[in-house]
């Protein structure tokens, strides 16, 4: 396992790290108990140490403060995230709580369920770039406090994965408050390669740590629907009408020790500077091994990685 430092925090951090959301909640996949708490300690035995929650993951936070006890806390680094958004009381729409101390008491339930006394990565979760201002005014503040505290190490902002897929809320963040963010949650996947411009770069520059989220996801795990999407993209043109076969569109990455498309899909995610580890949500202890394998090495060989940058770079997807 490689690790890198997470940017400016003091942490190193595995390469591949653990996620809990993901399209298949860890505490609402097929794994019970026992096999929660054996997937987390064999990650843990494997040297992934970053294990990523939220407390709007079903019970995953609860799960892997079960996994962790009898475990030296120093041994693993813990991320979660807290939910600013809330049904309004009329159900009508969706709203931003209104007191900042909503945050400080969903931090106190986190680290009960946590078995903590801190959290290493407290992110607000999948934060929308227009509301930036008004979440930084209102629950910034409390943060803060919480850092000084001792309850949080890291402060940190994830964004809205489906929507913004420019990487707006990262760069609003770090182009107004470098000082205040410690890390964020960004994608950077062979299907959407434009955080590589802008959101990285400033990364790198302002020593705020990334986790990359999601390098598989939906359409790299389902080989029916790639074919689908390929085709649908070459009759867009947003990808060259001739920059993949129809065929197995990516098999060509498979080769020498890129085992499969999804290690090819990892290697690509951590092939950046800015990149400080790569979320993994699968739960599968075969995929796992597969993914720590794809890390071992973890770039791809040149041409590869120049035509996925030129064929795929013009990409803006999701899922
Ligand atoms: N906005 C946010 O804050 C946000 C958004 C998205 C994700 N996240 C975080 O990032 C973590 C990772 O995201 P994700 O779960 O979407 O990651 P992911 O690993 O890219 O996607 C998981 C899916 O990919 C499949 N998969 C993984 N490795 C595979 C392999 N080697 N071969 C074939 N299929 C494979 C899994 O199936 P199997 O289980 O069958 O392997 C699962 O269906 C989440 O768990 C969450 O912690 C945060």
């Amino acid at each position: 396992m490689h690790y890198r430092l997470l940017g400016n925090s003091g942490l190193d951090v595995s390469l591949l790290s653990f996620g809990t959301g993901g399209p298949k909640v860890f505490t609402e996949s097929e794994l019970d108990e026992t096999g929660q708490d054996a997937i987390i300690r064999y990650c843990l035995d494997q040297g992934i140490n970053l294990f990523d929650t939220s407390q709007g993951y079903g019970d995953s936070e609860s799960s892997l403060g079960r996994a962790f006890v009898g475990v030296p806390r120093d041994r693993y680094v813990l991320a979660t995230k807290w939910g600013m958004y809330r049904l309004a009381d009329d159900r009508s729409e969706v709203e931003i709580y209104a007191d900042p101390e909503v945050l400080r008491r969903s931090i106190e339930e986190s680290l009960r369920r946590l078995r903590t006394d801190y959290i290493d990565i407290m992110f607000f979760h999948g934060l929308r770039p227009e509301d930036y201002d008004v979440v930084y005014d209102r629950f910034g503040p409390v943060m803060a406090a919480l850092k000084e505290e001792g309850s949080i190490r890291c402060i940190a902002l994830s964004e809205r994965m489906g929507e913004d897929l420019e990487h707006e809320a990262t760069i609003h963040a770090l182009e107004h408050h470098p000082d205040f963010w410690d890390v964020t949650m960004l994608r950077y996947a062979l299907f959407n390669q434009s955080a590589a411009s802008r959101a990285l770069p400033l990364c790198v520059g302002h020593g705020v740590g990334v986790l990359n989220m999601a390098p598989v996801r939906i359409i790299l795990s389902d080989p029916a629907l790639l074919l689908r999407e390929v085709a649908r993209w070459k009759a867009e043109g947003t990808i060259p009408p001739d920059g993949l076969p129809d065929d197995g569109p990516l098999d060509w990455l498979v080769h020498a020790d890129t085992e499969s498309v999804a290690s090819a899909a990892l290697k690509f995610a951590a092939d950046d500077p800015g990149i400080s580890t790569v979320l993994t949500g699968t739960r599968s202890r075969v995929h796992l091994d597969a993914n720590i394998r794809a890390l071992e090495r973890p770039e791809l060989p040149a041409p590869d990685g120049e035509r996925v940058r030129r064929v795929l770079g013009g990409l803006r997807e999701f899922r």
